[in-house]
């Protein structure tokens, strides 16, 4: 079997380099990082158990979608946990001007979480693939062929920089384990008072094509 291993698993990996594990392969451009196994308490504060997740940014901004100053776009620091039914995800938003003026849930501030979980990376969606949106005003929204509301928990609170989101999202197909991989991209959208999206940044793949194609997500490998 071809296993080359050439990472350190503590860190996040912008895959440059090309690895393989169990005969996969990354996409160069690809990024991945570690989730820690961890049941954290849906609130809105920030457990103790979070604490040794790796924290990712989410701040690649999609250029073609930019129509405010590059400086005061909001960003993310993430951090994602698991346990056999779930995956958690907790978001630490900085974002200056808070707005849920427009209609259409994807330009009010709010955080997308896209989950593939086959990782099959089809260029449409399939069955298990989901798009999970929480605004600062906590207000679930998203699509997808594996989109269920009733799968999705979420609490969002204010913070003097912007917000916090903390949601966890039920897993459909088989259960989790430590080993397993899924695909994965986060995108924070910002309305900066217009009622307008001014801004939209992801963590793996600045284009705005994550809610119709999972073969650009990034990977998230599950970690005890
Ligand atoms: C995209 C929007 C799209 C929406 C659909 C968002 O992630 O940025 O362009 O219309 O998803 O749910
Ligand atoms: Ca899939």
């Amino acid at each position: 079997m071809f296993r080359l291993i050439c990472l350190s698993l503590s860190l996040a990996v912008t895959a440059s380099v090309t690895f393989a594990q169990d005969g996969e392969t990354i996409k160069s451009e690809e990024q991945l990082f570690v989730a820690k196994h961890g049941t954290p308490r849906i609130d809105g504060n920030i457990d103790e158990v979070w604490k040794q997740a790796q924290r990712v940014d989410v701040n690649k901004v999609i250029d073609r979608l930019l129509t405010i100053d590059k400086d005061v776009v909001a960003t993310a620091k993430v951090r994602v946990l698991w346990d056999t039914d779930h995956v958690y995800a907790l978001w630490q938003v900085k974002d200056p001007q808070l707005s849920s003026k427009s209609r259409d849930p994807w330009d009010q501030d709010s955080v997308e979480f896209f989950i593939d979980e086959n990782r099959k990376r089809s260029k449409f969606y399939q069955y298990d693939d989901a798009q999970y949106r929480v605004s600062f005003e906590g207000k679930i929204s998203g699509q997808g062929v594996g989109f269920d509301e009733s799968n999705v928990k979420a609490v969002a609170r204010k913070t003097r920089s912007g917000y916090v989101v903390e949601m966890s999202m039920k897993i459909q197909g088989n259960k989790l384990k430590s080993g397993r991989k899924l695909g994965v991209e986060l995108q924070v959208n910002d309305d900066s008072g217009t009622g307008r999206r001014g801004a939209v940044v992801k963590w793996n793949h600045a284009q705005d094509d994550s809610w119709n194609d999972t073969s650009n997500f990034g990977t998230v490998l599950l970690e005890i």
